[in-house]
């Protein structure tokens, strides 16, 4: 048995732009996914995925890819597509085609939520089916072949930013194949959640219709690539005040292309007003959490009063990236 986990992540800037070739910099927060991996000589494949949704859910299934189960199609095809992905990716990388695993995930991230849930699943998931079948893939070719799973689930339309934050941990900036760490303080990261969650290949297909269709969109997702600029001179500096500004503009902006929703808007509205120094949504949008800057609790004590926030919660940076827990 082999048992990885991996930290999910918040973008301090540049979600969806980043998928045409703009910076963006996302951080690691300290809220894990935990896969727990065992080879079985069968070939079949079982996942139990009982934390990843508030039912919780089994799968089972074999080589007709059917699964087996009683739950919600669009949650089994979220969790399972990752689940498959990065089993595919690890009997690929030890050249061992016909291999079944039992694949156990437990995750303190949200499901589809913009905290990077899926890429901490692939990420996790191939580092230990990798080590249970005695092979040790460098931090690099993980994010890799986590970033193949990730592409394949939202159908050819992902960036390596969230695969390449959960495999390094720490804040990263990627700009097309160009991934690295980032020097930064420990940023004051409070977290609200609305409950929901976003579908990302539908968002990232809207934007990308949206910015065929109008001028102003592909520029908006050009100012946003400014803006990331910007923002890295602001960490690099520790300016904490015009990281907060610069996330005020980085949400208007993801409102533009479409991808933030009332609920977002409202935790936003509530982070700033009482007193955060900047406020924006986190990954895809449509649903899920925003991430504001606050070293008080003012902010995380308004959000649990919001209307529509159903969690609130501060994150600390997590400068550690995926790690064995066997
Ligand atoms: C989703 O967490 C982030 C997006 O930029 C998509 C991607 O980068 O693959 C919306």
């Amino acid at each position: 048995m082999a048992v990885s986990s991996a930290p999910g992540k918040v973008y301090l800037f540049g979600e969806h732009a980043v998928v045409y070739g703009e910076p963006a910099v996302p951080c690691a927060i300290e809220r894990r996914a935990t896969v727990e991996v065992s080879a079985r000589s069968d070939g079949r494949l079982r996942v139990d995925a009982g934390d990843l949704t508030l039912d919780g859910f089994t799968v089972e299934y074999g080589g007709d890819g059917a699964p087996d189960v009683d739950v919600p199609q669009s949650l089994v095809q979220a969790a399972t597509g990752y689940v498959d992905g990065a089993v595919a990716q690890a009997r690929d990388a030890a050249d061992s085609p016909d291999v079944g695993f039992d694949v156990a995930i437990e995750s303190a991230i949200p499901l589809g939520a913009g905290l990077g849930s899926s890429a901490a699943v692939a990420v996790a998931g191939i580092d230990a089916a990798t080590r249970e079948l005695g092979i040790e893939l460098s931090t690099e070719e993980l994010a890799k072949r986590a970033y193949r799973v990730e592409r394949e689930v939202q159908s050819g339309e992902a960036s390596r930013a969230d695969t390449f934050c959960s495999a390094m941990g720490g804040a990263v900036r990627v700009e097309g194949d160009d991934c690295r760490r980032l020097d930064a303080p420990n940023l004051p990261f409070v977290i609200g959640y609305d409950g929901g969650a976003g579908d990302t290949g539908e968002l990232v297909a809207g934007v990308r219709a949206l910015r065929e269709e109008y001028d102003f969109a592909a520029d908006t997702v050009e100012a946003i690539g400014d803006l990331v600029r910007r923002g890295e001179r602001a960490l690099d500096e520790g300016d904490i005040a015009e990281l907060g500004r610069l996330m005020d503009v980085n949400h208007g902006l993801l409102s533009a292309l479409g991808v933030s929703s009332r609920s977002l808007d409202a935790m936003v509205w509530a982070a700033r007003e009482a007193g955060a120094h900047g406020a924006k949504l986190t990954g895809a949008g449509g649903g899920g959490c925003i991430v504001a800057l606050d070293e008080s609790e003012a902010s995380r004590t308004a959000l649990g009063y919001t209307p529509g926030c159903v969690e609130s919660f501060r994150a600390e940076l997590d400068f550690e990236g995926v790690r064995r827990e066997d």
